[in-house]
């Protein structure tokens, strides 16, 4: 079992308040409970494909005298609407929940975002332990305390900074997970290596199916150096704000290409065709050594996850992915703005490239 803290010592947070840990590890249900000090309720969020999991949490819980409500939330995205928001403040309302009361997700990232906004917005806000059930989720969505609902116009445009107060990677629960979930989840983990952690990297070379191997040391090695990572980030952005933009890494294409293709792409393989375009528009741009570039491509196959995105070679689909990018939350005015890697590990900006650069880069991905 290994504890990681994310927040505290930071100079806006010198005694450490709002500080968490992520704690990951083989059956961490039991220390559940003492995450909770002083609270009466909990509601249990959960998704339906992780059952057992948020029942032995209920079960812990209810053992050590929490008054426990249930909620089951809809599959993946459907969970995170205003409805489905709107029922989990009527289960808090009827079962009482003050400030001092809790909730804990059971889920992915879609579980995860909605009950932390849930927690944010109850009461002005009451404490979230996260617990993450996807790879993706342990890695990302679940560590950082963003939280948020999509509406008609948008996915996660409304939302709030709510950070929990603790995570558990509990990862056998990665067993059920679908393969394919697993590999697009890598996709983050190969993120945290490129930008900051190049031993993440040597581990997925060295064997790529142990990366893979829910039951392994070397995927659990991997959720806690990409955890760290993320935990790294989002403490000294609470210092150096801006620094978190580097785990916008391969993002900037990525949200564009989920936009365009209607959501129906899992997230990590857009950030892994994304990491491809951003590694070649650094190359060109004079920035991005090219065998860093073929290490990208080398990593991402590997893996399994995909390395070509044919439409992009189609102009129309390229304008289309254009003014995608433009619309991207974290675009500021109209200047595009992209993370591209000076060397390994060495994460920098590339603001405003020209329209030809962004067109030439494209041969990383449909070439
Ligand atoms: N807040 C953040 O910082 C942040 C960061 C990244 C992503 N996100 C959000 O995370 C969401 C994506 O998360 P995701 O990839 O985890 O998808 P997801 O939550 O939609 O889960 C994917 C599918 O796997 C199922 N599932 C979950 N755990 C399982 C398990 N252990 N075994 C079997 N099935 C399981 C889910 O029920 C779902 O059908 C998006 O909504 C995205 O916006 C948030
Ligand atoms: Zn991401």
């Amino acid at each position: 079992m290994t504890r990681i803290r994310v927040g505290g010592g930071a100079a806006g947070d010198p005694a450490g308040d709002g500080a968490y840990d992520v704690v990951v590890g083989h059956d961490l249900v039991d220390r559940l409970p003492g995450l909770l000090p002083g609270a009466q309720r909990v509601l249990v969020l959960r998704a339906a494909a992780v059952g057992e999991l948020a029942a032995a949490i209920s079960e812990s819980l209810r053992g050590t005298g929490f008054e426990v409500h249930e909620h089951e939330l809809p599959d993946a995205e459907a969970a995170k609407t205003v409805e489905v928001l709107d029922q989990c403040w009527g289960v808090l309302g009827r079962a009482s929940f003050t400030r001092t009361d809790a909730v804990v997700a059971v889920g992915g990232g879609a579980v995860t975002d909605l009950a932390g906004f849930v927690a944010a917005t109850w009461l002005r806000g009451v404490r979230v332990i996260q617990v993450p059930t996807t790879l993706l989720a342990m890695v990302d969505a679940a560590v950082g305390g963003k939280t948020g609902i999509n509406t008609a116009e948008g996915k996660n445009l409304v939302g709030a900074f709510h950070p929990p107060a603790g995570v558990l990677c509990d990862l056998p629960v990665l067993r059920t997970l679908p393969h394919p979930d697993l590999v697009a989840g890598l996709a983050e983990v190969v993120k945290a290596g490129f930008i900051a952690d190049p031993r993440i990297l040597e581990l997925i070379e060295a064997d790529p199916g142990a990366a893979l191997d829910p039951a392994g040391d070397v995927l659990r090695e991997l959720v806690e150096r990409a955890v760290a990572v993320k935990a790294r980030v989002v403490t000294e952005d609470l210092r150096e704000s801006s620094l978190r933009e580097i785990l916008n890494y391969g993002h900037t294409l990525a949200h564009a290409i989920e936009q365009v293709e209607g959501y129906t792409w899992r997230h990590g393989d857009a950030v892994a065709i994304g990491m491809l375009y951003a590694a070649e528009l650094g190359r060109l741009a004079g920035r991005t050594p090219a065998p860093l570039v073929a290490r990208h491509r080398s990593v991402i196959e590997a893996v399994g996850l995909p390395r070509r995105y044919a439409p992009a070679a189609d102009p129309e689909r390229w304008q289309d992915l254009m003014r995608a990018m433009g619309r991207d939350k974290k675009t500021r005015g109209s200047t595009l703005r992209f993370v591209v890697l000076d060397d390994l590990a060495r994460p920098g900006r590339l603001v405003g490239p020209d329209p030809e650069l962004l067109a030439a880069a494209r041969s990383a991905i449909c070439g």
